[in-house]
């Protein structure tokens, strides 16, 4: 049950930009579950429910609600809340735990996100709105672990004892849905985590539990970590941040909040409930 008194209705369709995202999918889901008119902003629209409008760029005819993923909008922020003056009643964007923080501790923005600017576009656009600010995504484990795990029981990676709060995507999207069905979250920058302080051997760990395998995880020196994201067609400069980040975590409980609990009255998901959904992706290579 959710902890707000204040639920609305949205008159209109809600329009998802990124929605073949982390965070879009499962969101476009949920608001079809809860009965609203939804259209996708997807590049791919395969893996969409069929109920859904799909269309290749943002359109907002009939909009009412918005929700904008930094990476899937760029720099069409501006025109498209330009746009929706007078016709968007609500716009719920994905923004970043880190956003206040220098430029050069936002690794993401060495993969072209602009999470700072289009926070602040939406916040100052004199629409009705709501930032999420997410700490890590538990779906980063994909890129970091999954294809060493699909091909083997040792995973190498860096700064074992480097900690983070990962929350699962079901989690944010249920959030972002009542921010679209409750004024509770209006004017608000939650910041939304995990509900434990991992270390990235304990995750990976818990990954293995959750397929019924024994992961280890062998700690690579730095530069040959950087190296190797490098490799795998991460920016440097983004590589660099991230070590960087991990390192500083190291020996330091990573941040849990309530915000989660407080938008949806109940717990965050653990991390080993996300291995447990998401096992099937790391199972082993044919
Ligand atoms: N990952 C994290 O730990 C984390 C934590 C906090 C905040 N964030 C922020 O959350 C946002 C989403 O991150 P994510 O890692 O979860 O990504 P994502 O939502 O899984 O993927 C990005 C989405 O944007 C779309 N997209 C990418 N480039 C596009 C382009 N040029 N034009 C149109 N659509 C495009 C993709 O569509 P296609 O499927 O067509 O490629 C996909 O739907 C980012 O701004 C990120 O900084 C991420």
């Amino acid at each position: 049950m959710s902890l707000s008194r204040r639920p609305h209705r949205p008159e209109g369709m809600i329009l998802v930009t990124g929605a073949s995202g982390t965070v879009g999918r499962p969101l476009v889901e949920l608001l079809v579950s809860a009965g609203l008119k939804v259209r996708a902003v997807a590049r791919n629209p395969s893996a969409l429910p069929r109920s859904v409008e799909v269309v290749d760029r943002p359109v907002l005819e009939g909009v009412t609600g918005l929700f904008v993923n930094p990476r899937a909008v760029g720099d069409d922020i501006d025109g498209l809340l330009a746009e929706g003056k007078g016709v968007l009643k609500r716009v719920v964007v994905l923004s970043a735990v880190n956003v206040d923080d220098d430029l050069d501790m936002q690794p993401s923005r060495w993969r072209g996100d602009r999470n700072t600017e289009v926070e602040r576009a939406v916040t100052a656009s004199g629409l009705d709105w709501v930032a999420l600010r997410p700490t890590t995504f538990a779906a980063n484990a994909f890129g970091l672990w999954a294809e060493q795990i699909q091909h083997g029981d040792t995973v190498r990676g860096s700064y074992a004892e480097a900690t983070w709060s990962p929350i699962h995507e079901l989690d944010l999207a249920e959030v972002a849905l009542h921010a679209f069905l409750d004024d509770g979250l209006l004017g608000t920058r939650p910041v939304l985590t995990g509900p434990e302080s991992l270390t990235q051997r304990e995750m990976v760990s818990a990954i293995g539990d959750a397929m019924g395998r024994e992961l280890t995880y062998l700690e690579m020196a730095p530069e040959v970590a950087r190296a190797a994201l490098v490799g795998r067609g991460f920016p440097a400069g983004f590589a660099a941040g991230l070590l960087s980040l991990q390192a500083r975590s190291v020996g330091v409980p990573a941040l849990i909040t309530n915000e989660v609990r407080r938008a949806l009255g109940r717990p965050a998901l653990t991390f080993a409930r996300w291995a447990s959904d998401n096992a099937y992706v790391f199972g082993r290579a044919a």
